[in-house]
């Protein structure tokens, strides 16, 4: 967990996994790691704020929102802002306390297990980043919860997809929306994995005007997170 650092050529919005992904579950371990605000760097993150904005607004614009591990509320913010209303909600009481600081006129906020939380009555679901840390049952457990409870609705989730062990694998992931029922609507790349150093002039040559467009014509092996919007059943 703690013991884990950061490779200097890592993104900073990298979750800190290096090649021994820490396991973080519980709240006192998402605590720890918000000893120090903003642990994941998203305040320098402008790419990942560019593409994602660019691929959720439209469906969120003035829907509400429900937004599963909301962090420090920096998507609440950047993103979010544009929703009708937005319900944000995160595990860790650190956080959740730095995101209602933040003062948002359209948010409200939940501290709790996102497992434990109602999904029931919003336009959309978003799960950004964070539905990797939930074991593997966890996460079959969750997407037949949006199933029940979001049903023919829509959800974005997005992760890791490279094969670190806990994290998404694409296959994986078709695999198991496809055997729960959900459609995928189209999927989107959101980063370059920083190895070999190919890949990482590639992630540089894409923060160049207009290189975010090559983003999705880049092969697979090249991608670091993917983001999925899918129609539960
Ligand atoms: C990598 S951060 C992503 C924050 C935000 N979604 C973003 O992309 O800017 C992961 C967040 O998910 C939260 N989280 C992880 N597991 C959770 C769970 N089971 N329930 C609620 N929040 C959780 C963590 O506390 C952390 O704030």
């Amino acid at each position: 967990m703690g013991g884990c650092r950061r490779s200097p050529d890592e993104p900073p919005y990298a979750p800190a996994s290096c090649y021994d992904p820490p396991v973080m579950r519980t709240a006192d371990d998402f605590n720890r790691y918000y000893a120090t605000p903003d642990p994941w760097g998203y305040a320098r993150a402008t790419f990942r704020d560019k593409v994602l904005r660019r691929r959720l607004t439209r469906s969120i614009r003035k829907k509400s929102v429900l937004e599963l591990g909301c962090g420090e509320g920096h998507l609440t913010q950047v993103i979010f802002h544009r929703a009708r209303s937005v319900t944000a909600v995160d595990i860790s009481d650190v956080a959740i306390a730095r995101a209602r600081a933040l003062n948002l006129r359209n948010a409200r906020y939940e501290n709790t297990d996102l497992l434990d939380t109602s999904f029931g009555g919003y336009d959309v679901i978003t799960a950004i980043e964070c539905i990797y840390y939930l074991s593997h049952e966890e996460q079959g457990a969750f997407l037949a919860k949006v199933a029940r409870e979001h049903s023919g609705k829509l959800l974005w989730l997005s992760g890791p997809i490279i094969d670190y062990q806990r994290y998404f694998g694409h296959r994986r992931l078709m695999l198991e929306f496809k055997t729960l029922g959900f459609t995928v609507i189209k999927f989107y790349n959101l980063s370059v994995y920083w190895h070999p150093l190919s890949a990482r002039i590639v992630g540089k040559l894409l923060k160049l005007p207009l290189g975010y467009r090559l983003l999705d014509r880049l092969p697979e092996r090249m991608i670091y997170q993917r983001l999925y919007a899918l129609r539960a059943p």
